[in-house]
């Protein structure tokens, strides 16, 4: 029988990726998502244009914190899975606006968890949870890999707190209402539908136009860069696996890339030198990530199947068959 599945910000960057993966498997989705405009919303709108001809695919425009909206989303089938991907997920951008970032990471969370309790207690949750929760852990030192035990109360940013403050809140829906609850630590998710935000699309678009990039530190930085279908695939196995009520898991790809690293792959995919600027390291960035994916592989069979250079090349590719249907769209006019 087809699954009944909810994902918050399903109209999002990793969000729609997994839907073409549950809608392929042949699972009904409903989606509630706010279109809000963190980037541009017809972004969103964008990638759910296909779920939208789909028959097993429900949207709920509207925000997370709203009790009307929930209402909507909770007043058919009880749920048999829920992925809460909604959230602000900027790690810069959540330094200038603190509250708001805890009014939805944490406020949102904790309203989704009462609606779950209240009318879906059965269901399973994965929570979107980040490797920023590792936060001082990062700076200990380059060599050791992120393992789900460390200890994850130094966050460097506002945005890395919330997450981890939602971890706690999920252990706390957990302990009293008995809910079935993974979180998943995302480490830097990319490939096609990437946020404009985050650093591979930044730099695609900006070397492509042949325009200066900005690197920010020496650019020895290193991040655990995961495609989104790998992650798409460990969210779904998290649906499944034999869950032992609250558990916490990492989905990385277990070999970071530095920064200069990261830029050469882009160079050498899109065809283009980049011209360089060298600022200091920003507040909030940690210096590195590295995920242990040992617990993955055990429980959830994770195995990342996308190497980083083949990643890159189908992120140029999309981001290249945007550019041409853009232009084609401003000749026609
Ligand atoms: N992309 C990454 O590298 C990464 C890494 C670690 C964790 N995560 C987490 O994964 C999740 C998805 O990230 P993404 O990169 O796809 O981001 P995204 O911004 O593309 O997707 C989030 C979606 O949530 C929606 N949303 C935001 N606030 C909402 C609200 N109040 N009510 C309803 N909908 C709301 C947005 O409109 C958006 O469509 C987030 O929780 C993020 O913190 C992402």
């Amino acid at each position: 029988m087809a699954r009944n599945i909810l994902v918050t910000g399903g109209a999002g960057f990793i969000g729609s990726h997994l839907i073409d993966k549950l809608l392929s498997m042949g699972d009904c989705v409903t989606v509630l998502d706010n279109f809000n405009d963190y980037y541009n919303p017809e972004k969103k709108r964008l990638n759910i244009q296909e779920h939208l001809k789909h028959p097993h695919y429900r949207i709920v425009e509207g925000d997370l914190r709203d009790d009307a909206s929930l209402q909507k989303v909770f007043s058919q089938d009880a749920f048999d899975g829920i992925v809460h991907l909604a959230a602000m997920a900027g790690v810069r951008p959540s330094l200038l606006q603190a509250a708001h970032y805890m009014d939805v990471n944490i406020n949102g969370t904790q309203k989704l968890l009462d609606r779950i309790a209240e009318y879906s207690p059965k269901a399973r949750l994965a929570f979107g949870s980040s490797s920023s929760v590792y936060g001082g852990r990062a700076g200990e030192s380059f060599k050791d890999s992120f393992i789900e035990t460390d200890r994850v109360d130094q966050p460097f940013s506002p945005y890395a707190a919330s997450k981890a403050a939602g971890e706690l809140l999920c252990y706390s829906a957990h302990h009293t209402n008995n809910l079935q609850v993974v979180c998943l630590r995302f480490f830097t998710v990319f490939g096609p539908r990437q946020r404009p935000d985050l650093a591979i699309h930044k730099f695609c678009k900006l070397i492509s136009n042949g325009q200066p990039i900005e690197v920010y530190g020496d650019g020895r930085t290193k991040r655990d860069y995961t495609f989104v279908g790998d992650i798409a695939d460990g969210i779904i196995s998290a649906l499944t696996y034999d869950l032992p009520g609250y558990d916490i898991i990492n989905l990385g790809r277990s070999e970071p890339v530095v920064l200069m690293d990261m830029i050469r792959c882009l160079e050498k995919h899109i065809g283009k030198t980049a011209e360089i600027v060298h600022l200091p390291m920003q507040t909030g960035d940690v210096p590195f990530t590295y995920a242990n994916i040992e617990k993955a592989r055990r429980v959830l069979n994770y195995e990342p199947k996308v190497t980083f250079d083949e990643g890159i090349k189908r992120f140029v590719e999309w981001h290249r068959s945007l550019s041409s249907a853009a232009q084609t769209v401003e000749l026609r006019a």
